[in-house]
Parts: C-alpha cells; sequence; structure tokens
C-alpha cells in the first residue's frame, strides 16, 4: 500500500474546512489505519484527515507513551472551553518547528468513535492541547497562525525553501 502523504505548510490544500462524516464505513475505517500507521511511522502524535487531502472532519491521535493507545475522533465538537495551558507545539505539515501555542487547558469533547458510536469525554492538559490542534486541521487552520507574522513568514521561507531542494 501506498503510504499516505502528509502535506506541508504552507500548502494551500491545509486551508480546506473539511466536511462532516456522514458514514462511518469500511471505506473510512481504511483510512483511519492507514493514517494511525503515517502518524506512528512519522513519528507524530496527531494526524488530521486535512493533513493526507482528505477533507473530511476525522483525525486520529496517541500521546500515550508506549503508542498504543490510539484515539479516534469522528465529527469532534469541543465545548466547555477552561484554563489556560502553554506548551511548545509541533506539526507534521510543519516539520521541524516547535513554537510556544497557549491553549484552553480543560475542554468537552463530543464525537463519533471508529465503530459509529457516540463518545462524550472531558480532556485536560496535553490531551486537550492536542485535539484542539488537530480540530483546527480540520477547519483549515494550523498552530503557526497563532504566532507572529515575522515568526510564520520565517517558517514559510524555511519550508519553501526545502520543499524545492527536494522536488
Ligand atoms: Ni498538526
Amino acid at each position: 500500500m501506498v503510504p499516505l502523504e502528509i502535506l506541508e505548510f504552507p500548502d494551500p490544500r491545509l486551508r480546506t474546512t473539511a466536511k462532516p462524516v456522514k458514514e462511518v464505513d469500511g471505506k473510512l475505517n481504511k483510512l483511519i489505519d492507514r493514517m494511525l500507521a503515517a502518524m506512528y511511522e512519522a513519528p507524530g502524535i496527531g494526524l488530521a484527515a486535512t493533513q493526507v487531502n482528505v477533507h473530511q472532519r476525522m483525525l486520529v491521535l496517541d500521546i500515550s507513551e508506549n503508542k498504543d493507545s490510539p484515539l479516534i475522533l469522528i465529527n469532534p465538537t469541543l465545548s466547555d472551553h477552561e484554563g489556560e495551558i502553554e506548551t511548545a507545539e509541533g506539526c507534521l505539515s510543519v516539520p521541524g518547528f516547535y513554537e510556544p501555542v497557549i491553549r484552553s487547558s480543560r475542554i468537552h469533547v463530543d464525537a463519533i468513535n471508529r465503530d459509529g458510536n457516540a463518545i462524550s469525554f472531558d480532556a485536560e492538559d496535553q490531551l486537550a492541547v492536542c485535539i484542539q490542534h488537530e480540530t483546527d486541521h480540520l477547519d483549515g487552520k494550523l498552530f503557526v497562525d497563532y504566532l507572529s507574522a515575522t515568526k510564520r513568514q520565517m517558517i514559510r521561507r524555511k519550508l519553501q525553501k526545502l520543499q524545492k531542494q527536494r522536488a
């Protein structure tokens, strides 16, 4: 199977707003498995469908140390944002850059899991940060959008240079 290609900033396709998933079927579950494989391979702790150029509201993540606790969120909605937490964020679509971003430290999450069942839970700290970061992708948003224009420009120039060298 051809590995999934992860889009990199400033690829305009990363700015697409994803559409809600209508049906959790075998095709979607196949994509979930491929996204998990790409995420673990990278390695990363989260990957949104937008990043592999599939514009449906779905994301995978795993913040566990042993990389054995995947969480799949389909059509996630976040609510009850509370508190603040600042962490250095990175992104598989912005490789090599880690910058501090302030997020809510606690959120409530409603979503559908890969079996098609509704799930609802509270998340805090790193899990909350990761879910907010990945959900942003589904709205065409990247963590660099929270940085200063100067810093974002610097990251864009460096990545474009690397992308040209690779092409
Ligand atoms: Ni990301």
